[in-house]
């Protein structure tokens, strides 16, 4: 029997350098994120030998648990939502690093222990003292972890912090988030998280855009129209209301995510791909944007409807939510970049809870054909052309171009030109935090948000928030499982423009 091997190139190149020896910790470890995301990671990174050979986890959390507790609920959340296949192998290596400390987070001998812990782990493993600190945990722990954390930095090695989004309530929130990390951590030791950044289609945005000779003469506003950018989920709030309630879709995922999509979008080149120049370019597109006035934003809260053919319940029925609760699970907005590539172009903006269908993409629409000779041959009414970045599901991108129908006489109409990931490369997608987690042991802090970066989202939010004050829209305004409500088709009516069909 001829005996197949496997094609070497599948695998795609290994190109990265092996991140030195080290020990990850997990504060808030018997949260959500570590079971769903965390460990499915950490499991796929040791399935494709990413992590170093000496390498240790600790899970910290106020639960009281074993060692051999954790490992069992970890082995069962990777086996449940790791994306690879489960190795007994892969594991054990994993789980002979693996220690958990229980302990309260505003307990000084708490973090004695775990001091101790990683003492232990460091002469065992060799591990020279290098740190992660991974802060899932409440922004109002914050503060104490991080002052206890840097009044016990080890004296060898490197250490570092992964802070877990919300990064503050508003712009003062942060900023004192910020003085107590400055107190203990230098700014390029801080790692803020915002998964999206390690979406591998938001940094095929960047690919698109910067290694393409094609798209950055039209990517302004002679060329441009404007730009859609959609985040829909159709989940609505989970288990996670005392959170949601206080944070609402502006400070759930406008903040974060669709700030870092639309500066992805209007950045200017940077000068190379390192953290500093991209990050450069990044904040000053968040520092350029403005919305024309209240009108211009639109919120919405959903009721009770349809999603996927099941009927759901609506926002205030929720578990956990007020029945009276005037937190938005909706936002739509128009946005101005005010530079010279984007001035006068809209960025229109929409994101929300319990709409039709899950789907993040950016949509730039040119402008249309100064001279377009068939006009009245064209079938479906010819569109223009649109550039579609399918972030997720369905990564890919798609360039919407009219096309002459085959035939007699003279009919265009709209086709499209597909790139899907699925096709095009033959390995799986990444997770997000797989990505992250190993940028932040290599130190490379490209993919995390940096602080003036993080400020900037805030001011633009503490505004919207502040005009939101002045009045009370009627809530719930739009039914689940529809595109939300009719006030943000109205947004793009009053411009003669409306959202992408779907
Ligand atoms: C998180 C939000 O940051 O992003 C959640 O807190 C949201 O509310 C999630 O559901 C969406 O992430 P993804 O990767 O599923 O698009």
């Amino acid at each position: 029997m001829v005996a197949t091997q496997k094609n070497p190139l599948l695998d795609g190149l290994q190109i990265r350098r092996m991140p030195d020896p080290c020990a990850l910790v997990i504060f808030g470890a018997s949260g959500d994120l570590t079971q769903k995301k965390l460990f499915p990671a950490l499991y796929s990174l040791a399935f494709r030998n990413l992590l170093p050979d000496r390498f240790a986890v600790v899970g910290v959390a106020r639960t009281e648990e074993t060692d051999d507790d954790f490992k069992a609920r970890m082995k069962e959340a990777v086996q449940k939502y790791s994306r690879d296949e489960f190795r007994d192998d892969v594991w054990d290596k994993l789980a002979e690093g693996m220690r958990y400390v229980p302990t309260d987070f505003a307990d000084d001998s708490g973090e004695n222990h775990v001091a101790e812990v990683l003492n232990e782990l460091d002469e065992e493993r060799k591990l020279g003292g290098n740190r992660v600190y991974y802060l899932a945990i409440p922004p109002s722990v914050f503060p104490t972890v991080v002052t206890a954390l840097g009044k016990r930095r080890s004296t060898e090695g490197w250490t570092r912090l992964i802070v877990e989004k919300p990064f503050g309530h508003d712009l003062e929130s942060a900023q004192e988030l910020s003085a107590a990390i400055q107190e203990h951590f230098t700014e390029d030791e801080v790692f803020r998280i915002d998964h999206y950044l390690g979406k591998e289609t938001v940094q095929n945005m960047l690919a698109l855009r910067f290694a393409n000779g094609i798209f950055e003469p039209i990517w302004n506003r002679q060329f441009i129209d404007h730009v859609q950018i959609t985040v829909a989920e159709s989940i609505g709030i989970e288990a996670r209301a005392g959170y949601y309630e206080a944070a609402g879709a502006i400070r759930d995922i406008f903040q974060n995510h669709l700030l870092q999509l639309l500066a992805i979008t209007a950045m200017e080149p940077p000068i190379d791909f390192t953290a500093e120049s991209v990050r450069n370019e990044k904040v000053k597109v968040l520092r350029s944007l403005h919305t024309p006035g209240p009108k211009s934003i639109v919120r919405g809260q959903y009721g009770r409807g349809f999603v996927e053919g099941e009927e759901v319940r609506g926002y205030r029925e929720e578990d956990g939510v007020d029945p009276r609760s005037m937190t938005e699970t909706f936002v739509a907005a128009k946005l101005y970049v005010d530079n010279w590539r984007w001035a006068d172009t809209p960025f229109y903006v929409r994101m929300g809870k319990r709409l039709a269908r899950r789907e993040t993409t950016i949509a730039i629409q040119f402008k249309r054909a100064p001279h377009p000779p068939f006009e009245e041959a064209a079938a479906d009414g010819l569109r223009p052309n649109v550039l579609l970045v399918h972030i997720q599901p369905d990564e890919g991108v798609s360039l919407a171009i009219g096309a002459k129908v085959p035939g007699q006489g003279m009919t265009i109409r709209t086709v499209h030109m597909d790139f899907l990931y699925g096709g095009a490369f033959r390995t799986g997608m990444p997770e997000a935090y797989e990505r992250l987690i190993l940028d932040c042991m290599l130190g490379d802090a490209t993919l995390f948000t940096r602080t003036d970066e993080v400020e900037e989202q805030w001011k633009l939010v503490d505004a919207i928030v502040a005009a939101w004050k002045r009045d009370r829209p009627s809530f719930p305004n739009y039914a689940g499982g529809t595109w939300g409500p009719a006030s943000a088709d109205e947004l793009l009516h009053r411009d003669g423009r409306s959202w992408r069909r779907h």
